[in-house]
């Protein structure tokens, strides 16, 4: 007994370091969550946790170091332990077991909320980057894309008429594919607005290809689990393997999707060479469009919770903008700032589109350099783009599908 209370306090703070550790090494390894460490008040959240994961370990050191103290004592080596050195044992043992359950209890649940499902998931008509997108015959070789970002779904902040009125739009318009560039929902680990997206996707769109992409909201604590069973079933599909960055043909342009979640973080080296190195390699005439969840270009707002700006990304343009000007990439559209606004720097047009019925940006207080053209802040809407041999026809239209603007770039390839 005397035996089992003497190594209780070391193996309880090991075991729960170790639970602690690989819980932490598993968040950390989900998609985002660098992200959201980085850039929201999450920090505070997960430090907390870290920090009770550390605690039993910081406790068993007092312990021994207790020990080692009574021990050097005047015939200290075989007394009985001293009053400290006991409650030292035991407070380490309890808060050991205490933080081995929790370290447990928090990975399990964390885990199995991104992997509940409680039916099969409603079937849409998924674009197929191997297969790439068919142009309609009827627009004699060209194709139409139409592009929105973040719906948010599952949270009170979002607009779900002004989201339905752009679905509906959409609809009306029938273009040979749609993308939601991402933040498809507030929080992507909780199931159920997710399936109320792809109900909504299935139910308004009817049969027209659809192509959703990751957000950063919809990553939060592996809501990459969710997405892929709702809207990428089939890695192998993608054709590099990843369900968040591949090509897809669409008739007289390739678009590139790349996995840019909160900023540049989730862009890392291999997905850079790929794209450059794809660019590189498309075939004269082909013009290049690239997608991704976050922009580089926006005008922007400081964060009233974090304090920080939300515009022009020096990470992102840096990381970005610099493959896309040397392979003379036209145009990049993405979400993430919750305008509608087009801009243009070093011969790269670039489209922010995130109006599908998330809360609205406040008016800016920084005005882009690089901006041309921006819808007031609050306008819902989408963009769509028309590829042809001449060139790229952009048009931005409101949630009731009235032009708003329009601009054409010319063949850069
Ligand atoms: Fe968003």
């Amino acid at each position: 007994m005397k035996a089992i209370a003497r190594k209780l306090p070391l193996a309880a703070a090991a075991a729960a370091t170790l639970a602690g550790a690989a819980c932490v090494a598993w968040l950390f390894t989900r998609e985002g969550t660098v992200g959201l460490y980085q850039w929201t008040i999450w920090r505070g959240r997960l430090n907390a946790i870290m920090a009770a994961f550390a605690a039993p370990a910081a406790l068993a050191l007092a312990w021994l170091l207790a020990r080692s103290r009574s021990r050097r004592a005047p015939g200290g080596a075989g007394a009985a332990p001293g009053r400290l050195e006991r409650a030292l044992g035991a407070a380490t043992a309890a808060l050991g077991l205490l933080v081995l359950a929790g370290a447990a209890a928090l990975w399990i649940g964390l885990a199995s909320i991104a992997r509940q499902m409680s039916g099969p998931p409603p079937k849409l008509n998924l674009v197929d980057p191997v297969s790439g997108i068919a142009p309609d015959p009827r627009r004699g070789g060209s194709v139409l894309l139409s592009f929105s970002s973040d719906p948010h779904w599952g949270v009170d902040t979002a607009n779900p008429g002004a989201r339905l009125a752009v679905l509906r739009s959409v609809a009306d318009l029938r273009p040979d594919a749609f993308f939601p560039l991402g933040d498809q929902v507030e929080q992507g680990m909780y199931e159920g607005p997710w399936r109320e997206a792809a109900e909504a996707y299935a139910s308004v769109l009817g049969g027209l290809p659809i192509r959703p992409l990751m957000g950063n909201h919809d990553s939060v604590i592996d809501g990459q689990a969710h997405f892929e069973r709702f809207f990428f079933p089939d890695r192998s599909r993608s054709g590099t393997g990843s369900p968040l960055y591949y090509s897809i043909d669409a008739g007289p342009v390739r678009l590139f999707v790349v996995n840019l979640l909160w900023r540049e973080e989730s862009f890392g080296r291999a997905q850079r060479a790929w794209l450059d190195s794809s660019l590189a390699a498309l075939p004269p005439g082909v013009e290049a469009v690239v997608l991704s969840h976050c922009f580089a270009y926006s005008s922007g707002y400081v964060d009233e919770e974090t304090g920080l700006w939300w515009r022009d990304d020096p990470g992102v343009i840096a990381a970005l903008s610099p493959i896309l000007e040397r392979n003379k990439v036209a145009l990049h559209i993405s979400g993430h700032n919750h305008y509608l606004e087009l801009l243009e720097k070093n011969g790269v047009t670039y489209a922010v589109v995130g109006g599908m019925g998330g809360k609205p940006d406040p008016e800016p207080a920084y005005a882009s350099p690089a901006s041309v053209w921006r819808a007031p802040a609050g306008t819902f809407g989408r963009l769509d783009l028309l590829a042809s041999a001449e060139g790229l026809r952009l048009a931005f239209v409101d949630r009731d599908g009235k032009l708003l603007r329009e601009a054409a770039i010319p063949k850069r390839r």
